[in-house]
C-alpha cells in the first residue's frame, strides 16, 4: 500500500515511528525555509513539515505543490510545538524525510472547505471534488451506517434481500414511467419500476415471507427539495400479518436507527387517522414538532355580519403562541405571504391576545371584546398569544392554512432539526378522485385514482361503500410522519383476485386493460396467495432526516439538478441515428404520425 497510515490516524503515542501517508494536499505554507503542508483523506487533516536545514531539494519541490495535489510523503512523527486543538491530530506533525508527487492538479474551481465558495451547479458539475468537501462525505457515511443499520435489523427478524428486475412493463397508474426502448422487441418498451411493489407481492406469492430490498426506484414527477426522479427505498413485505404487526415491525427499525445512529431513545409512535390530521393540521403528514392545531371558528364567528366570515365556507384559526408581540409590519407581510398565488388566500385576520390579557382584533368594527373572549376561549389562547384567522372554500383554506402553520412554526423556532416526532398516520381513503393531476397521465383525469396503489385492500368494514360511495371507503394504508415529512408509506395488499378485479374496475380499467396489464399478479392470487402487506421508507428522506437536511441531494453521491439532469455527465443526452435506427424509434415517430 502507498501508505502506512492514515491522515487522521497518527496521536502523540506515535511520536518517534517512520510512517508514510497519501493524501491531498489541502493547503501549504511558505515560511521562508520553512514550509507546512495540510495533507488530507478521508479520515482527516495531518500536517507536514519540511524543515529548512534538511534536504534542500526535498523544501524547493514542496513549495512547488498546489492545492489538491496527491503526494505520497515518508517521515518521522514529532511533536508539535504550537498544537491545534480543533484537529484531532493536531498535537503531531510528520517531519518529511522524502516525498513523491502522485499527481497532480488543476486549480479547483471552488474551495475543497467547509464553507466553500461554489455555488449548486458548479460544484454538481465537478461532484467528484463536492465529494471530498467534509460535509458531503459524512452525509454518505451517514448514509452507509443507515443502510448497515437496516440490514442489521432487518436480517435479525428473518428478512431475506431480494433483487427484483429494473427492466419491468410500463402501468400508467401511479406516477409517470421512465421508458427504455427494446432493440430486440420492435416497437416495444421496458419500464423502469416506480418501485419493486409488484414483485415484492409475487415474493410472498412465492413463499418468501419477509422480503426487504434496498432498491433504485423511478419516477418521471416534478422534482423538489425531497423528490429525486431515482431515488431508494427500503422496501418490505410480510406474510401472515395484519396492519398492528407491520406498524409494530417496522416503528422497530426507525425506532433501532435512531438508537444505533443517532443514540437517540426514540418514544412510541402514536397514531393518528388520516380523517383527524386532515381536520387539525390540513395536511396528511402534519409536523408535529408543535401543537398549534387548526380551530374551526365557524360557530363562534357567525351572525355578527361580517360578510367574508359568513359566506365563508370554512373559518379557521391557529393560536401562535408567545407572538402577540407581531408588529403591524410583520403581519403586513404575512398578509401578503398568505395572499400570494401558491397559497392564494383574501387575506388574513388576527386577534391579539395582549399581554395585559385583552384581545384586540383586526376586525374590531364586527367584533367586541366579548365576541373576542369567544375566539380566546374556542383556541385556548393564553396572554401573549396571537390568534390567526383565515377564511374561504374549505379545501383551498385548509391548505393555506396548513402552509401558514408550518411558516409560524419557522418563525416562532419551533421546527428544531435536531428534535424529532414521529407519528403514524391510519385509516387513509382508499381512493381520490382526479381532475388533473399534473404528475399523471392526462388520460387518467376525471376518474377515481388509488390514493396509495391499486393493491391496497379497502377496510373490510367499507367493502359495503365500494359500489355506493368509493370516495368513503378507507384502506388498510398508513404513512410513517417524521418533522413534516412522509418518510414511509404502505398497506395491507389485496391477495383475492376477484377484489382486486373489482379495485381495476372501480379505477375505469376494463376487463381486458386490467388482464393485459396486470394478469400476471391476478393469476397468480388464484394460487394460494397468502394475506400479506408491507410498506417502503424513503431512504434518502430518511437520511436526510438524521442528517438535518431538507433537501436530500445532499445524501445522494451523484444526483440530479431539479430539471432532472446530471450536469456532470450532462445527461440526459441525445443519442445516435445509428442507434435510434436501431432502437427502431424514428420509425415508430412516422407510424404514429401517420395515424
Ligand atoms: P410510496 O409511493 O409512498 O410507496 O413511496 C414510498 C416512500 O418513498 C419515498 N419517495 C421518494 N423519495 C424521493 N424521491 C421521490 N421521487 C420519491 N417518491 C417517493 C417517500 C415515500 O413515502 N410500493 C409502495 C410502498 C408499499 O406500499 O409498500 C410505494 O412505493 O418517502
Amino acid at each position: 500500500m502507498l501508505r502506512t497510515h492514515t491522515c487522521g490516524e497518527l496521536r502523540l503515542s506515535d511520536v518517534n515511528k517512520t510512517v508514510t501517508l497519501s493524501g491531498w494536499v489541502q493547503k501549504s505554507r511558505d515560511l521562508g525555509g520553512m514550509t507546512f503542508i495540510d495533507l488530507r483523506d478521508r479520515y482527516g487533516i495531518t500536517q507536514l513539515a519540511f524543515n529548512e536545514d534538511g534536504d534542500k531539494d526535498l523544501n524547493s519541490r514542496a513549495r512547488n505543490v498546489s492545492r489538491e495535489y496527491v503526494i505520497q510523503v515518508t517521515g518521522t512523527v514529532i511533536e508539535r510545538e504550537s498544537k491545534n486543538k480543533n484537529n484531532p491530530t493536531g498535537e503531531i506533525e510528520i517531519l518529511v524525510k522524502d516525498f513523491k508527487i502522485l499527481n497532480e492538479s488543476q486549480t479547483p474551481p471552488f474551495t475543497i472547505e467547509d464553507n466553500t465558495d461554489g455555488g449548486d451547479e458548479l460544484r454538481m458539475k465537478y461532484r467528484y471534488l463536492d465529494l471530498r468537501r467534509n460535509e458531503v462525505r459524512k452525509n454518505l457515511e451517514l448514509r452507509h451506517r443507515m443502510a448497515i443499520e437496516t440490514r442489521n435489523y432487518l436480517d435479525k427478524l428473518n428478512f431475506l434481500e431480494v433483487e427484483t428486475p429494473v427492466l419491468i412493463k410500463s402501468t400508467p397508474e401511479g406516477a409517470r414511467d421512465f421508458v427504455v426502448p427494446s432493440r430486440m422487441n420492435e416497437g416495444q418498451f421496458y419500464a423502469l419500476p416506480q418501485s419493486p411493489q409488484t414483485f415484492k407481492q409475487l415474493l410472498m406469492v412465492g413463499g418468501f415471507d419477509r422480503y426487504y430490498q434496498i432498491v433504485k426506484c423511478f419516477r418521471d414527477e416534478d422534482l423538489r427539495a425531497d423528490r429525486q426522479p431515482e431515488f431508494t427505498q427500503i422496501d418490505c413485505e410480510m406474510s401472515f400479518v395484519e396492519q398492528q404487526d407491520i406498524l409494530d415491525t417496522f416503528e422497530g427499525l426507525v425506532r433501532h436507527l435512531f438508537k444505533t445512529v443517532k443514540k437517540i431513545e426514540m418514544p412510541g409512535v402514536p397514531h393518528m387517522t388520516y380523517a383527524n390530521a386532515m381536520k387539525y393540521y390540513g395536511n396528511d403528514k402534519p409536523d408535529t414538532r408543535f401543537e398549534m392545531k387548526f380551530v374551526d371558528f365557524k360557530a363562534v364567528t357567525g351572525g355578527k355580519n361580517f360578510k367574508v366570515f359568513d359566506d365563508a365556507e370554512a373559518v379557521i384559526a391557529i393560536c401562535a403562541e408567545g407572538a402577540s408581540d407581531y408588529t403591524r409590519k410583520q403581519l403586513d407581510e404575512l398578509t401578503e405571504w398568505v395572499k400570494r398565488p401558491q397559497l392564494g388566500a383574501t387575506g388574513l385576520i388576527y386577534a391579539r391576545h395582549n399581554a395585559d390579557g385583552t384581545l384586540k382584533s383586526s376586525v374590531d368594527k364586527f367584533y367586541n371584546e366579548e365576541d373576542l373572549k369567544k375566539w380566546s376561549e374556542a383556541c385556548a389562547s393564553k396572554p401573549g398569544d396571537l390568534i390567526l384567522v383565515l377564511a374561504g372554500p374549505e379545501e383551498k383554506t385548509r391548505k393555506a392554512m396548513s402552509e401558514l402553520r408550518l411558516e409560524m412554526g419557522n418563525r416562532l423556532g419551533l421546527r428544531d432539526k435536531t428534535k424529532f416526532s414521529a407519528l403514524w398516520v391510519i385509516d387513509f381513503p382508499l381512493l381520490e378522485w382526479n381532475d388533473g393531476d399534473p404528475n399523471l397521465l392526462a388520460s387518467l383525469a376525471g376518474r377515481w385514482h388509488a390514493k396509495h396503489h391499486p393493491f391496497t385492500s379497502p377496510k373490510p368494514e367499507d367493502y359495503s361503500l365500494l359500489k355506493t360511495d368509493p370516495g368513503a371507503v378507507r384502506a388498510n394504508a398508513y404513512d410513517l410522519v417524521i418533522n413534516g415529512v412522509e418518510i414511509g408509506g404502505g398497506s395491507i395488499r389485496i391477495h383475492d383476485r376477484q377484489l382486486q378485479a373489482q379495485m381495476f374496475e372501480l379505477l375505469g380499467f376494463t376487463k381486458e386493460e386490467a388482464q393485459k396489464q396486470f394478469g400476471f399478479l391476478m393469476n397468480a392470487f388464484e394460487f394460494g396467495a397468502p394475506p400479506h402487506g408491507g410498506l417502503a421508507f424513503g431512504f434518502d428522506r430518511l437520511c436526510s432526516l438524521f442528517g438535518g437536511s431538507d433537501s436530500i441531494r445532499d445524501f445522494i453521491a451523484f444526483p440530479k439538478n431539479n430539471s432532472g439532469r446530471d450536469v456532470m455527465i450532462d445527461s440526459p443526452s441525445e443519442i445516435s441515428d445509428e442507434q435510434l435506427k436501431e432502437l427502431h424509434i424514428a420509425s415508430l415517430i412516422n407510424q404514429t404520425a401517420a395515424k
